[in-house]
């Protein structure tokens, strides 16, 4: 599939948001939420109204009332199409828009489109044309002939509907079933680097968070990394991965290949609330990266009103797909906005639980450093060790690891000054040759004891 297809809208739709609710009012920034997808797909937002649906028809979803309110608001408006926070079945969407004469996308239709434009890898962009495909598969019965064609990107039609909506079934049939046969490859391609990550042995930690939060912006600051960073919902849709190394003393991040305090971070889509399941279910490879994790930064826009709200919506997502026992350090972002913060960290149960920073002006960026080594026991032992000539296994697998600092030749063997992870010398110290290294041990955790000098 041609990339051209994922591209954004270029002149931003007039949209009338409708906001379905049950009993009583939408609950609180449910409709803020909804317009800030609407505006994330590059639209408009013309006018929103609540509609209240206790029982809701099978036809229209709404009232036979409201359906001639939102008409009225429509003309009033000039919005040339309709957002409606709901799913729709097939039925009720084709009946809305003969009714309103009017392309209507509902959440699940919004979303996807927002997918369809943030979609980086390649894994991603076939897993929202997968799940788009199907969602349209059902849908190809509609009226789309009273309609006036709207080609070039508008909402509901980008990525492959624009093309696929002019096919048949049979067709569409055979590119879904293609699509799948590449996406079980990538992602078994995925599960094999997933499991060479494993079998590093390093900790692995995820970035999650609700959307707009920070996730992508930190990333960019503890790796260095050009990751993309908008100021719109869900820049980050495919996980990026990178090995990050925290210098032990000085809590800046070493270089590449310095193997001093190393971890696998991965950065994940942002969440929102009510992630609709059927997407939870086609993202579910790159939502791994989170499943998988040993801790979770759990990044929160600290000046958000809703902030305990939207933690509690990641922290659903996060049991839906099955990371919902896996501890999490949160991390309290963006405080550059809130009056006379300073970074801090916020202890519990004499561990780390919260760090307090800005991520985008790398303003308490070692205190994360610093808690992320606590809460992943990444502690550290140094000093210098007498190896002698047969000892070269040793000597060659402390130089791999980045460790050695300084080394001189002495008779029979090497004297090295080194400076390694307390888990790595731990797993050395007790291999057949690593004696030698057992002195460094602190007593307390040496799992050898420390030999006597004769
Ligand atoms: P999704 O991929 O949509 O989930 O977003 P994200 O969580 O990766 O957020 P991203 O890093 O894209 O940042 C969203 C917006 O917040 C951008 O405009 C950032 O510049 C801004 N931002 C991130 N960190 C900070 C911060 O520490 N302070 C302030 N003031 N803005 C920040």
């Amino acid at each position: 599939m041609p990339t051209q297809l994922f591209e954004r809208s270029r002149g931003g739709e007039n949209a009338l948001l409708i906001q379905p609710h049950a009993g009583g009012p939408p609950g609180e920034g449910v409709v803020e939420e909804f317009a800030e997808l609407a505006r994330s797909a590059g639209a408009r937002v013309a006018a929103t109204l609540t509609a209240r649906i206790d029982k809701p028809s099978p036809s229209i979803l709404i009232g036979s009332g409201k359906l001639e309110e939102v008409k009225a608001a429509c003309d009033a408006t000039g919005a040339d199409l309709v957002l409606i926070n709901h799913a729709l079945t097939p039925i009720q969407e084709r009946n809305l828009e003969k009714a309103l004469e009017r392309r209507v996308v509902d959440r699940t239709g919004l979303i996807l489109d927002i997918f369809a434009q943030r979609a980086r890898s390649h894994e991603g962009k076939l897993q929202v044309e997968l799940a788009q495909l199907r969602h349209m598969a059902t849908r190809l019965v509609r009226g789309w002939t009273h309609l006036e064609r709207q080609r070039g990107g508008s909402i509901g039609l980008r990525g492959p509907g624009e093309t696929q909506l002019e096919t048949d079934r049979r067709l569409l049939q055979k590119r879904v079933e293609m699509l799948q046969r590449r996406l079980e490859k990538v992602e078994v391609q995925h599960a094999q680097m997933r499991r060479a990550r494993v079998r590093s042995e390093l900790p692995r930690v995820a970035l999650v968070g609700y959307t707009n939060a920070g996730k992508s912006t930190l990333f960019n600051a503890l790796t260095g990394a050009d990751a993309y960073a908008a100021d719109q919902l869900f820049a980050t849709l495919d996980p990026t991965v990178r090995r990050i190394s925290l210098s032990a003393a000085s809590g800046a991040v070493a270089a590449e290949g310095d193997a001093r305090g190393n971890m696998v971070l991965a950065d994940t889509v942002g969440f929102v609330r009510n992630l609709p399941h059927e997407l939870v279910a086609a993202f579910r490879s790159t939502l791994s990266e989170a499943r998988e994790a040993d801790l979770l930064l759990h990044v929160v826009d600290a000046d958000d009103p809703l902030r305990d709200e939207r933690m509690a919506q990641v922290d659903a997502v996060l049991h839906d797909i099955g990371a919902g026992d896996i501890p999490q350090l949160l991390v309290f972002n963006k405080i550059d906005r809130i009056e006379g913060a300073s970074p801090r960290i916020d202890q519990r149960e004499g561990a780390p639980a919260a760090v307090w920073l800005s991520a985008r002006d790398g303003l308490g960026l070692d205190l994360l450093h610093e808690a992320l080594g606590q809460r992943l026991c990444l502690r550290r032992v140094a000093g210098a060790v007498q190896l002698p000539s047969s000892a070269g296994r040793l000597r060659a697998r402390l130089h791999a690891l980045g460790a050695v600092r300084d080394e001189a030749h002495v008779d029979d063997g090497w004297r090295l000054v080194v400076d390694l992870q307390l888990s790595d010398a731990q797993r050395l110290a007790a291999q057949a040759d690593g004696a030698p290294l057992r002195p460094l041990l602190p007593a307390a955790e040496a799992a050898y004891p420390v030999e006597s000098p004769a």
